[in-house]
């Protein structure tokens, strides 16, 4: 039987990546951000997961405007990074689960989520930040399967819908016969707007309601809004919210928050970070 250790929530900002080659660790803008990482990492070393399902959004790397499916999971062995334009360079290849890809395949569609199948996938920053920020000495050691939502054009699945994807994900790893630790990671957000008249516009009270919501499970005061008033909320970016929502579905039930942190602005970014132990 897999054990669920939890989930965490982690914003992707592609500067991050930049920062993490140069070791701007110390760095006084970048200081206060990467501290926040620090019990989340002490956590994760504890539960020793064996697979992180990663719920983010591809930004126009694996997918473009002219094709893009609302939910598509990998099930590949391995997954390759590159770069849909930031300029921030590649990570080395990650492994992936396909057989668990395939089982969680089967089950979300039978609950009734028609999934793209990918089982050839690169991923982008929204993908390799987390994982790198998460398990920064060797990001590839973790076995990964990639799920995508999108959140880059309209019209976009419900954040009730991603909640309930979520859910049926975490039903699906729990049926999995096998003996691995599993955790879920929920990439992008928090606030953010990169363009238009509302560009840098950021929400901290919103962001705080959302990290309460999912830290107490009561996530009505996301999951009652349509995606229009998400972006009206948190910013046209700020929607990547629903993929901390998929992940807080996948664990379900009760949580213990074990560590947050929020820090204004990262870029154009409200950056968060949020643990939460499946309890
Ligand atoms: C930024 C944030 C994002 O979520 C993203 O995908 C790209 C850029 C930013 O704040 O720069
Ligand atoms: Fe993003």
């Amino acid at each position: 039987m897999t054990t669920i250790v939890g989930g965490v929530g982690t914003s992707h900002v592609p500067a991050i990546a930049n920062a993490i080659r140069n070791e701007w660790f110390d760095d006084p803008y970048w200081a206060p951000f990467f501290r926040g990482y620090e019990p989340v990492r002490g956590w994760l070393e504890k539960m020793r997961p064996d697979v992180a399902v990663v719920f983010y959004n591809d930004h126009g790397l694996n997918f473009f405007l002219d094709a893009m499916p609302t939910f598509a999971i990998g099930a590949a062995d391995h997954y390759s990074s590159a770069d849909e334009g930031w300029g921030i360079g590649t990570v080395e290849p990650f492994q992936g689960d396909s057989a668990l890809s395939w089982h969680v395949v089967e089950q979300v569609m039978d609950a009734g989520f028609d999934l793209t199948t990918c089982q050839e996938m690169n991923v982008d920053h929204g993908f390799w930040i987390p994982i790198s920020l998460l398990w920064p000495t060797r990001p590839e050691a973790m076995r990964v399967i990639p799920l995508h939502i999108n959140t880059v054009q309209h019209p976009m699945a419900t954040a009730a819908r991603c909640e309930a994807l979520g859910s049926a994900v975490g039903r699906a790893v729990r049926s999995w016969p096998g003996n691995e630790r599993v955790v879920f990671i929920g990439s992008g957000g928090l606030s953010h707007q990169l363009e238009g008249k509302r560009a840098g516009f950021l929400n901290p009270e919103f962001d705080a309601e959302c990290m309460d919501a999912l830290a107490s499970g009561d996530t009505q005061m996301i999951t009652s809004h349509s995606i229009p008033e998400l972006v009206e909320l948190a910013g046209s970016q700020g929607v990547e919210v629903v993929n901390w929502l998929a992940m807080r579905g996948a664990i379900g039930g009760a949580v213990s928050e074990v560590h947050r942190s929020y820090h204004i602005p990262i870029s154009n970014t409200a950056a968060g970070v949020q643990a939460l132990a499946a309890v």
